[in-house]
């Protein structure tokens, strides 16, 4: 029954049908928490055995013949920067491994240009009136608030299929050099699973930017996060900014978070060498240095970027029929009554699904009471502030997510049927389409994260 089309009458009925459907759901007692990007333990299983790579009997001195279990080398253990190198496509010379958090690296190298100029001659951020900080929504509140705690004014870009709306940073970013940065989630982003399209990529690196002390943050989150066989290719920036002659633009952070044991994994980050020169200097005063033995033991456990790439395919198996499920039943549920947009990532965390105007706040009301908790609304905008402020937040912006596009703007992500993806095989660049929206009204924006069991 398409509710967009059929009577009063029809729809009354169809609502004390839902209804007792609902109460039934609610009889279940489910316990669920979808809210927070968490690897179900299915998952954390997976990397049990890396927990047995380190013991006493371990040689613990790695390739720079440094005792791991000692103070020493700053910027990490040299395989676990190879290793990190392969993974982000950098020399790994280039490369600084941290501690358990790519968050956290994030957070002090906005702090470090809050303080001390990246650039010789620009002002410490800090001192820059009016600072503002370019933000892609829907996105990872997360970032949002490392920008907003150091007191830049957030400046919201549309996402569309290929990534930000990049005319309006050209533009932005031409105009304004008090616009210091840009937070991106370049591949399987954070909440619509959208990689952004090699134009754009080579489009950041060839911004011209007022600002000389511009910086975009890369957090390549979930570079090997595929959960398809057509996964998405990600342009390498690193390459492009090189080629563009603008290498000091981006800088790059990931972790195994979603690999191995979030926050107790390992994060890294890298840069040019004169951005790396500048950040060294200040983390020099903040740690001796990071945990190597964590390293050593990730180190040894893969082997390789290749052993990463073979794990993945075990969180693969465990990811896919989840994404499968919600996609399947989104499909079964939703494309009848005509109404929801979502996307159909080949990869990442989420499934990003749009709701009609003025019900996402309901949504996530209904789940919660029927046990299910889901991340509040708003929380994938900067300071939560939804434009039409009718989210709710969780506060992390990972497994859900409700968001309403301005009046009259076009939803930039769709979504396909899987046998639709299916048919568009070969093709791994973004998201494939599908119209399933709300036709009488405008849509929020809901995300699930497949999830297991709280
Ligand atoms: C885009 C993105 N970046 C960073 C993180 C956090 O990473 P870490 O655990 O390395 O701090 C997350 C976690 O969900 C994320 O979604």
């Amino acid at each position: 029954m398409n509710y967009m089309t059929c009577t009063a009458q029809e729809l009354e009925q169809e609502y004390q049908r839902l209804r007792k459907q609902y109460e039934d759901e609610k009889g279940k007692g489910l316990s669920l928490n979808m809210a927070r990007g968490k690897p179900g333990k299915a998952q954390l299983d997976l990397s049990l055995d890396m927990l047995d790579v380190l013991n006493s009997g371990s040689a613990f001195t790695g390739a720079d013949q440094m005792d791991c279990r000692n103070y020493g080398i700053l910027e990490g253990i040299e395989e676990c920067r190879k290793l990190f190198g392969d993974i982000l496509g950098v020399d790994y010379r280039n490369v600084m491994v941290g501690g358990s958090s790519s968050l956290n690296m994030m957070f002090d190298t906005i702090s470090c240009m809050m303080t001390k100029p990246i650039v010789e001659g620009c002002k410490p951020w800090i001192e820059v009136e009016n600072r503002k900080f370019l933000c892609p929504v829907p996105g990872y509140d997360r970032h949002f608030g490392i920008t907003g705690y150091y007191g830049f004014e957030m400046i919201p870009v549309p996402m569309s299929e290929d990534g930000p709306d990049m005319d309006l940073i050209e533009k932005l970013v031409s105009e304004d050099d008090s616009i210091k940065g840009i937070w991106c989630v370049p591949k399987y982003s954070n909440p619509q699973g959208i990689t952004y399209s090699d134009e754009t990529v080579r489009r950041f690196a060839n911004l011209k930017p007022a600002a000389k002390d511009f910086r975009i943050m890369w957090d390549n989150a979930y570079c090997v996060h595929d959960v398809t066989d057509t996964p998405d290719e990600l342009l390498n920036i690193y390459d492009a900014c090189v080629e563009a002659g603008n290498e000091d633009l981006p800088i790059l952070f990931t972790s195994t978070s979603k690999i191995t044991f979030p926050g107790a994994g390992v994060a890294a980050m890298a840069a040019s060498p004169n951005n790396m020169k500048v950040f060294k200097a200040r983390y020099q005063y903040q740690v001796i240095s990071y945990d190597k033995l964590n390293m050593l033991r990730h180190v040894r456990y893969f082997g390789n970027y290749e052993g990463v790439l073979k794990h993945m395919q075990k969180h693969k198996a465990v990811l896919a029929p989840k994404f499968a499920i919600v996609l399947d039943t989104l499909e079964k549920e939703l494309v009848p009554a005509g109404i929801g947009q979502w996307t159909n990532p080949n990869g990442g965390y989420f499934v990003s699904i749009d709701v009609c105007e003025g019900t996402a706040k309901r949504v996530v009301q209904l789940c919660k009471e029927a046990g299910l908790v889901l991340t509040g609304a708003g929380a994938t905008y900067p300071n939560g502030n939804d434009p039409k402020d009718s989210n709710g937040a969780d506060g992390s912006g990972r497994n859900l997510s409700q968001r309403q596009r301005p009046q009259g703007q076009q939803y930039p992500h769709r979504a396909v049927l899987p046998a639709e993806r299916r048919a568009a095989n070969g093709d791994g660049s973004v998201l494939y389409l599908r119209q399933a929206g709300c036709v009488r009204k405008a849509a929020e924006s809901v995300t699930f994260r497949p999830a297991a069991k709280s």
